[in-house]
């Protein structure tokens, strides 16, 4: 529909150019589309679940036939490299799958009641209200999805905010949404879209009573003032926010894996994943080995043109991480760091200069003490600072040093490190990974993190839950009124009171 707020300009990162012009909604847009939303709510959650299942198994086929135009426009609007934007395409499509099957497995439990005559049950029934999803721009199709195939099986109707810079990706994807359903004689209110400013059509969903749950994805300052209002008035918030991911290396490390996965962590992307790899810790005894590996792979990336087969590292997204790359490499210079590769923007002169207005900057790596601040922060920029540790339990320390609690690596041979690392007293992040890197979750399990990172599970394992309202239900079948715990309330026997009022 036609919307009555500003015209947002669309940019494709690589080279600075208009790709495109959305009408971002107002706030009587985003009243319309609630209203809308709430009109079709009742004859949604009462659709079978199977059948909701169904729609989804048809969504995620539209999106499979159109995938490597998908992925072309996640590339072009985000600036991420072709085989990563139909990679995200391809996460679209496997929680699809997944909430398939998801929809005919939204089991409750059936629980031993203490009572004769009795029968407990659980069962998961559909918000009460409506679903608001805001996401963030590095990932601009996969985890909507996330959010939306698992809750429109479960049966409630969503409302989608996406980033800003990103409205077109959104655009195509809630059309194909919005075909299906109709085709399928559902209303396409079910999955609603409304693009616009974080500052009002954010702000005005976050503070909605209407919208039962609000997952956000994006920074930890933001994420900080949604849970508060989304709290304050007792909503449920799902938060995937910044994440500040490490790898630890140890001695006894396969380092040929180690150096690839340490790579694709930091590069891919470039740097702009939650789960980029930030922080990476290497045993003394193979610290030279693996910084001269790495040097070596960081000489083969080829930056530049995200839709050409040879490049491994794209744009940043927008100028404004040109500007933080450089600010972040200059603090960890003055805090005694030492660039071992790249450190400035790139200007790229291929293309017919096309390229010289893109958001370019060299993949990093920085040496620095083990007390550096820098160490702290999540940038969002293809910069990764190595430290040198002298034995796996100071960098499990290291790793859990910091607020954020997103992704984390260990490379070892070593099934003593590998259960210590993923116990009790290991890695203290949502993923704790063993000789893979930090970024590249698969979608069956629950994604997030927890600290700061906000402690929200997304995606596969039983992430559904949070969509859902649990019911627990004790039925009676007897002629008694058994009270639990045995009390007797005025029955006249030994634990009872005085007067009876029960039979
Ligand atoms: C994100 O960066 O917000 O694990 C999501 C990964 C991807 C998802 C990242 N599957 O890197």
């Amino acid at each position: 529909m036609s919307m009555a707020g500003p015209k947002h300009t669309q940019i494709n990162p690589a080279t600075g150019e208009v790709i495109g012009t959305v009408e971002f909604g107002s706030g009587d847009d985003y009243e319309r589309a609630v209203k809308a939303m709430l009109a079709a709510k009742e004859k949604w959650a009462l659709t079978p679940a199977p059948v909701r299942g169904e729609v989804v198994r048809q969504i995620g086929q539209r999106i499979r036939e159109k995938q490597h135009a998908l992925g072309a426009l996640v590339s072009a609007e985000m600036g991420k490299i072709l085989p990563e934007g139909i990679g995200e395409v391809q996460e679209a499509v496997d929680i699809c799958d997944f909430a398939v099957g998801l929809s005919r497995t939204l089991n409750g439990s059936v629980i031993p009641s203490e009572r004769p005559g009795h029968f407990m049950m659980e069962r998961w029934n559909p918000l009460q209200g409506c679903v608001g999803i805001i996401s963030a721009f590095n990932f601009p199709c996969a985890v909507y999805f996330w959010n939306v195939a698992l809750s429109l099986v479960c049966g409630n109707v969503n409302l989608w905010k996406p980033a800003e810079t990103t409205s077109l990706v959104a655009i195509a994807f809630v059309k194909l949404v919005q075909d299906v359903l109709k085709e399928s004689g559902h209303d396409p209110a079910v999955a609603t879209l409304v693009c616009g400013h974080g500052k009002e059509i954010g702000e005005a969903l976050i503070q909605d009573p209407r919208m039962e749950l609000v997952s956000f994805t994006g920074s930890t300052a933001v994420g900080r003032h949604v849970n508060q209002v989304v709290a304050g008035r007792f909503g449920r918030a799902l938060l995937e926010l910044g994440g500040n991911n490490a790898m630890i290396i140890d001695r006894d490390a396969d380092l040929d894996l180690a150096v690839r996965a340490a790579l694709f962590g930091a590069v891919g992307t470039a740097g702009q994943r939650c789960t980029s790899l930030r922080r990476l810790f290497l045993h003394a005894d193979v610290y030279e080995e693996v910084l001269g590996r790495l040097k070596q792979a960081y000489a083969s990336v080829k930056i530049g043109d995200p839709l050409d087969s040879q490049t491994l590292c794209g744009p940043l997204h927008r100028p404004e991480g040109v500007k933080l790359f450089t600010t972040t490499v200059a603090k960890a210079l003055e805090e005694g760091g030492k660039v071992l590769v790249g450190g400035q923007p790139w200007h790229g002169v291929e293309k017919g200069g096309m390229l010289s207005h893109g958001n370019f900057v060299q993949p990093t790596v920085v040496e620095v003490p083990a007390t550096a601040k820098v160490l702290e922060e999540e940038a969002f920029v293809p910069v990764m600072y190595v430290v040198k540790i002298k034995d796996l339990q100071e960098g499990v320390k290291m790793n859990n040093s910091v607020r954020q609690g997103l992704s984390s690596a260990l490379f070892t041979s070593s099934p003593t490190s590998v259960f210590e690392w993923t116990g009790p007293t290991g890695s203290d992040c949502g993923i704790v990974n063993v000789n893979i890197g930090t970024s590249g979750a698969e979608i069956g399990g629950a994604f997030g993190g927890n600290k700061e990172t906000g402690w929200g599970r997304e995606s596969g394992s039983d992430a559904w839950k949070q969509y859902m309202r649990r019911s627990t239900c004790t039925i009676n079948h007897s002629k008694e009124l058994p009270l639990a715990q045995g009390i007797n309330f005025g029955g006249g026997n030994e634990n009872g009171g005085e007067g009876k009022i029960m039979d």
